[in-house]
Formats: C-alpha cells, structure tokens, sequence
C-alpha cells in the first residue's frame, strides 16, 4: 500500500504543475514539463486502479461465505452476491462502481488523515505542557502493558480534545468542498438560481471569536465539558464540513487520530531540535491546508 501512497503523492504534485492550464488544457502539449506530469499522471492512476483492481479479485477469492465480512470490499461484494442470488439489479451497486469508490475513498482518507497526523506532531512541538498532560492521560488510563485501543477513548477526553482543536485551527479543509445548485432557491431573502456554486466557510466558523475567546490559541480544553468530559456537540466546529455531503469518514478519521496521538503519546516525546518550542504552527496551501514541508523533529523513546 506504501507504493500507492507514493504514486498518489506523485500525482498531487504533478496536478499543481497542470494547474494554470485549465482554461486550455492543449497547452501542456507545448511545454515538456507540463507533458510530463500529464503523462506520469495518466502512469500513476493506471496503476493505481489496477492494484486495487487486483485487491478486489484477491477478495473475491477468498469472500466469506456467511457471516461478518472483514472490511468495505468485501461487505460490497456480499451485498452483490446477495443481490445475484435474488436475482434482482441495484444500479447503484456494481463491481466497476466498488472499484471506483476504493480509489475514491483511499485517495481523500489517505491525503487528509496523514496531513491531519503531522499537524498533531506541529502542535504538540509548538505546546511541550500539552503533550505533556497527554502522557499524563495516556500513563494513568493505559499504562505502559499494553498498547492503547478504541475501548480507552472514552477515558481519554483530554486526546480527544486535544484532536478536535488540531482539526479546528489546522483548516484542513478551509472551504470544503464547492456545491452546485441543482434548482432555485431562496434563503435568509436571497435568490439563488439553479446552478449557483456554494461554499461553506468553515474556517470562519473555527476562528470566529463569537464562538471561540481567543480563536488563534491553541487550547484544547475548549473542548472539554466542566465535569471533564469531551463535548459531543459543538455547532461551530466544523471540520468535516456540514449537510448531505459531508465526510463520510468523519468517525473513521476519529478513530484513527485518537489511536495515532494515544499510541505516540504512550510511546514518545516528540522535541524540537533547538529544545524551545516551535514558533507557530502555520499551513502551506494546497487541495488541503497543510503544516510547512519540511520541518524537523527529534523523536524520544520514553523510559516507563
Ligand atoms: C481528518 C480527516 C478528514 C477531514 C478533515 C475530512 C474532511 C472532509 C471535507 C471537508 C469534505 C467535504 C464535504 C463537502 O463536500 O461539503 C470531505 C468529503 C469526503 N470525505 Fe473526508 N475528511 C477526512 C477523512 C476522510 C476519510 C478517512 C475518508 C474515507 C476513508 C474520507 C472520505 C470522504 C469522502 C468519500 C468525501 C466525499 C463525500 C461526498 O461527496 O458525499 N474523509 N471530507
């Protein structure tokens, strides 16, 4: 799977060279590099879909019979085969369309819980006393016997915490993702033809002091309830954007935060190489907001 992941990374680089040919997209047979990247970029998907072309064949294989199917790939193939042996057809349901969402959901889960991750590691270089509270959290929940699960998130509020305020002011996805509108509409007294291009302005919703005192802080205990616990609902943080369209990775992402920042925390201190705190934890622009490439860190083994 690291070879997808590199190759997908490829082509993220590749599409910023392609960017400015949009409106003539011919162009970029008129200068190499631009054909270049167009072409690796053809190379990359190709391969790609053919890994996990051959990853659903490998499911098909060996698909459970009965029972519990091991992950999304072989729930869809279930569902197909059940729809087979009904002898009934669901247009929305076939192998080809499997095929896409795997790419689909590989290509968006991969880019945003990875950026996601090193900006956990910024935050925690730019606030050594919050990493160390974490320790503190993860010493007294887990211990050191065992390896943090899913099952102690519960006793865990401060690292939930500490995720959802890296997901607030990391604006990952400062815009979500634009909507067309598919009829008229009127809302607050406006009119919106059919076709109007909506965002969601989900980075004012994180920095607007309305909601958050002192939006630019760092401060994951706005997240925690007076008795302690992590708040379930918070209208104004919006990360994973909002209505019919937002993420459906949301919990997966969750999960997979909590686990990352339990199992570092419980395992290392993460330094900056002068031993001060890092200055600021400032983004780099792309499809997604993402911490400034590169930036060094030492990682120490901590002593139970
Ligand atoms: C921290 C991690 C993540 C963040 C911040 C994030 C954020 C977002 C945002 C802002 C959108 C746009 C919603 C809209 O169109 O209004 C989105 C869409 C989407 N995300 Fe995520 N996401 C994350 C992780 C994941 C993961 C792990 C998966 C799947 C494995 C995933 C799958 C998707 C899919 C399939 C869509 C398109 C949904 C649709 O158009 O109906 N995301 N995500």
């Amino acid at each position: 799977m690291q070879g997808i992941v590199n190759k997908y990374n490829q082509v993220l680089a590749d599409s910023r060279v392609l960017d400015g040919f949009h409106p003539a997209p011919n162009l970029v047979y008129l200068w190499p590099p631009a054909l270049r990247a167009y072409r690796r970029i053809h190379r990359n998907m190709t391969t790609i879909k053919k890994t996990i072309s051959d990853e659903v064949e490998e499911h098909k294989k060996n698909l459970p019979l009965s029972g519990e199917p091991n992950d999304y790939i072989d729930a869809y193939l279930m569902e197909l085969e059940e729809l087979k042996r009904r002898g009934e057809m669901d247009h929305y349901l076939s192998e080809s369309g499997l095929r896409e969402n795997v790419v689909d959901l590989f290509i968006v889960g991969n880019d945003t819980t990875a950026h996601s991750i090193r900006w956990c590691v910024l935050f925690l270089l730019c606030h050594p006393q919050i990493q160390e509270k974490l320790q503190v959290e993860v010493d007294n929940v887990v211990g050191s016997d065992r390896t943090p699960s899913l099952k102690d998130r519960n006793r865990m509020p401060y690292a939930q915490a500490f995720t959802m305020e890296v997901l607030r002011l990391s604006h990952l996805g400062p815009l979500g993702v634009p909507h067309e509108s598919t009829e008229d509409a009127d809302i607050a007294g406006y009119r919106f033809p059919k076709g109007t291009t909506f965002v969601a302005n989900v980075w004012w919703c994180h920095m607007n002091p309305k909601f958050w005192p002192d939006p630019e802080k760092f401060e994951p205990e706005r997240f925690l309830n007076p008795d302690g616990s992590v708040k379930t609902k918070v209208p104004s943080f919006l990360p994973f954007s909002l209505g019919k369209r937002q993420c459906i990775g949301e919990s997966l992402a969750l999960m997979e935060l909590f686990l990352f920042i339990a199992i570092f925390m419980q395992k290392f201190t993460f330094r900056t190489t002068t031993g001060l705190p890092h200055p600021k934890a400032e983004g780099v622009d792309s499809i997604t907001i993402k911490p400034p490439k590169p930036f060094q860190f030492l990682v120490e083994e901590r002593k139970h």
